[in-house]
């Protein structure tokens, strides 16, 4: 049986899926769907549009709940959990379309993001100050979030998840619409991040140079349904994934 598990994994789990599914309507969205994600390791989430993606993001951040299946996370049942409790336990995701508080400032909208942690303005200041250096904001701290160029409004989006200081972070396309030499400074802040602050991402892009380049594993999603799993190099040489996915990318 095809199996999404970490077989060669030092790491712990941190988020396991157990036949998660989820239906609207008569779509079958997400089917039996279970993987592992492990402590430290970049996993992609890679398949064509409409595969369930974004829909598998939703159910285990809580902001939907699953039609039937089981999610853990650190070790705790958190199937139907909402969203709140989901990232105050430390799993925090980016929204595929921006989701920031336009009239705010890119200061604001950080800080926001570490209040449910961080007491004291002082300590939420220096949160926000050193969020915004890691993504390159420091200069942008005054400008209204909804004025920034496209590539920082993408940034903003990673700043505010980072400020509420998550163990695992969940990414969906963060990489649209960003240049070159975005997309480079993009990949080396999510090595930063894995490395140099110890947490775990799983990473949903179309942007397949940068899915192979970054990735430990990778999982290909067809039609809701697990189409293959393995490291970048098993999966792009994979037939099923090339005539489902790789043949026709976006
Ligand atoms: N709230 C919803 N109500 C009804 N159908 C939905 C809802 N959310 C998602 N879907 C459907 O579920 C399927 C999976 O959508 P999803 O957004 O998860 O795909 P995706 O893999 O993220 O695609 P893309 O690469 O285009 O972002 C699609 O057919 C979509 O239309
Ligand atoms: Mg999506």
């Amino acid at each position: 049986m095809l199996s999404a598990n970490h077989k060669d994994s030092k790491g712990k789990i941190l988020l396991k899926a157990d036949g998660l599914e989820r239906k609207f309507g008569g779509l079958t969205a997400v089917a039996n769907f279970s993987f592992e994600l492990c402590d430290g390791e970049i996993l992609g989430l890679i398949g064509p549009n409409g595969a369930g993606k974004s829909t598998t993001f939703n159910l285990i951040s809580g902001f939907i709940p699953p039609t039937s299946g089981k999610l853990s996370f650190l070790g705790q049942d958190i199937s139907g959990k909402n969203a709140t409790y989901i990232s105050r336990m430390g799993l925090v995701r980016t929204f595929q379309h921006d989701s920031l508080l336009s009239d705010m400032s890119v200061a604001d909208n950080i800080i926001i993001a570490t209040t449910h942690r961080l007491k004291s303005t002082a300590a939420r200041q220096e949160k926000m100050r050193e969020t915004a250096k890691q993504t390159g904001l420091e200069d942008y701290l005054d400008v209204t979030a909804g004025s920034l160029p496209h590539g920082l409004q993408r940034m903003l989006s990673i700043a505010i998840a980072l400020a509420a200081e998550p163990k695992v972070l969940c990414l969906d396309e963060p990489l649209t619409g960003l240049q070159g030499v975005e997309v480079g400074a993009a990949l080396d802040l999510f090595e930063m991040i894995r490395s140099e602050l110890g947490i775990t991402i799983l990473l949903v892009e179309h942007n397949m140079r940068a899915v192979m380049r970054i990735c430990d594993r990778i999982l290909v999603l067809n039609h809701g349904r697990l189409l293959a799993a393995g490291t970048p190099e098993e999966v792009s040489q994979n037939e099923l994934v090339i005539e489902a996915y790789l043949g026709h990318k976006k």
